[in-house]
């Protein structure tokens, strides 16, 4: 498959990523050399397009990917994201998009993951107390010393990101997309595509559970234990949504994840999915979704979910710093 230009850049990747977060937290317990050698059979299979944060694991994730990637970090198209701040124990304190701390943050994971350059350097979140101006003005600064290639935005409102990308081009905006949440097409995709922003869609098996293979979680490191979503009676209700992607999975001989990735890769060349693993038999799984297509009706099926799911994505907290 045609590979897929991000924004109006020059990075040209394969249209499925491979999102890193939960080889360090928030999905329970991982190991580290099952997490390398998922990433090391992503770079075998042409998987060019890794997104990790500076607080996955409070720096961690960022260093496991230095030492998987050891030598060959530029063989890819590496996106981190800065902006939510943590004690070094992992507190999380607030968020910050002040232009001496987007210079801070930069070096510390251009340290963290032993290289000179980021391709892709997200705002995680927006800071309410800095105009995203001064932020984004910071940032390109740093596409100027040389440190950052490209710049994206994650969780913006339209109106955040046409203020943002006058004062520097923004490449991709990251967004929670799938079946199930579909929140960023009213929130910011017209203008995503009105600038030609890509959209790089996070949490595309809506955790896992678009998968089917998951049921109710009670490990309390689990974070999906307690998302409205993903917990009580919400989950029983959601999960029944999740019966019609099996079902049309069955019926064309595929998996449930890939009926779920299709979907996005069917909303439109700008969009990325980066599925989490720490698998490398779901990353294979995984990108083989470039050859499933889907039919009008199925899409129209499938179409139908969104509407159906209850409970929001964060905890009412959570909820108040997205799409900002
Ligand atoms: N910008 C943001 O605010 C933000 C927020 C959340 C995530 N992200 C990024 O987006 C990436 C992806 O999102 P995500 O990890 O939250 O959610 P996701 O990709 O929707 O789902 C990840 C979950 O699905 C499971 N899984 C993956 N492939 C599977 C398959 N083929 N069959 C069955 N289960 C499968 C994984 O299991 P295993 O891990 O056990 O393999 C994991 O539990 C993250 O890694 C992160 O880089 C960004």
């Amino acid at each position: 498959m045609i590979k897929r230009r991000i924004g109006n850049s020059d990075l040209n990747v394969f249209p499925i990523g491979l999102g890193a977060m939960g080889m360090s937290e928030f999905y329970g317990e991982s190991d580290d050399e099952q997490s390398i050698r998922t990433l090391h059979k992503a770079l075998e299979l042409g998987v060019d397009f890794i997104d990790t944060a500076d607080m996955y694991g409070t720096g961690h994730n960022e260093q496991l990917l230095a030492r998987a990637l050891k030598g060959r970090i530029k063989e890819i198209t590496l996106a981190t994201k800065f902006g939510i701040v943590r004690e070094p124990e992992g507190k999380t304190v607030g968020l910050s998009g002040k232009p001496d701390y987007v210079k801070k943050a930069c070096e510390a994971s251009l340290k963290r993951l032993e290289t000179d350059v980021i391709d892709l350097y997200y705002l995680h979140r927006v800071d309410p107390e800095t105009p995203i101006e001064d932020t984004v003005g910071a940032m390109g600064e740093l596409v100027k010393e040389g440190k950052v290639r490209y710049i994206g935005l994650s969780e913006v409102s339209g109106d955040t990101l046409k203020r943002a990308h006058a004062v520097h081009p923004i490449t991709a905006v990251q967004s929670e997309y799938s079946i199930w949440t579909r929140d960023n097409e009213d929130a910011n995709l017209a203008v995503c595509r009105e600038l030609g922003v890509s959209t790089v869609a996070y949490s595309p098996l809506g955790r896992g559970y678009l998968t089917g293979t998951l049921a109710t979680i009670t490990d309390e490191k689990d974070y999906r234990a307690s998302v409205p979503r993903t917990s009580g009676e919400n989950l029983e209700i959601n999960l029944k949504t999740v019966r019609t992607i099996e079902q049309m999975a069955a019926a064309k001989g595929v998996k449930s994840s890939q009926i779920a990735l299709a979907w996005l890769l069917a909303q439109g060349e700008d969009i990325i999915p980066i599925p989490g693993t720490r698998r490398e038999v779901y990353l294979i799984e995984n990108i083989k979704a470039v050859d499933v297509a889907l039919s009008k009706s199925e899409l129209a099926e499938l179409n139908k979910i969104a509407a159906l799911v209850q409970g929001t994505r964060y905890s009412a907290a959570a909820m108040q710093s997205t799409l900002r």
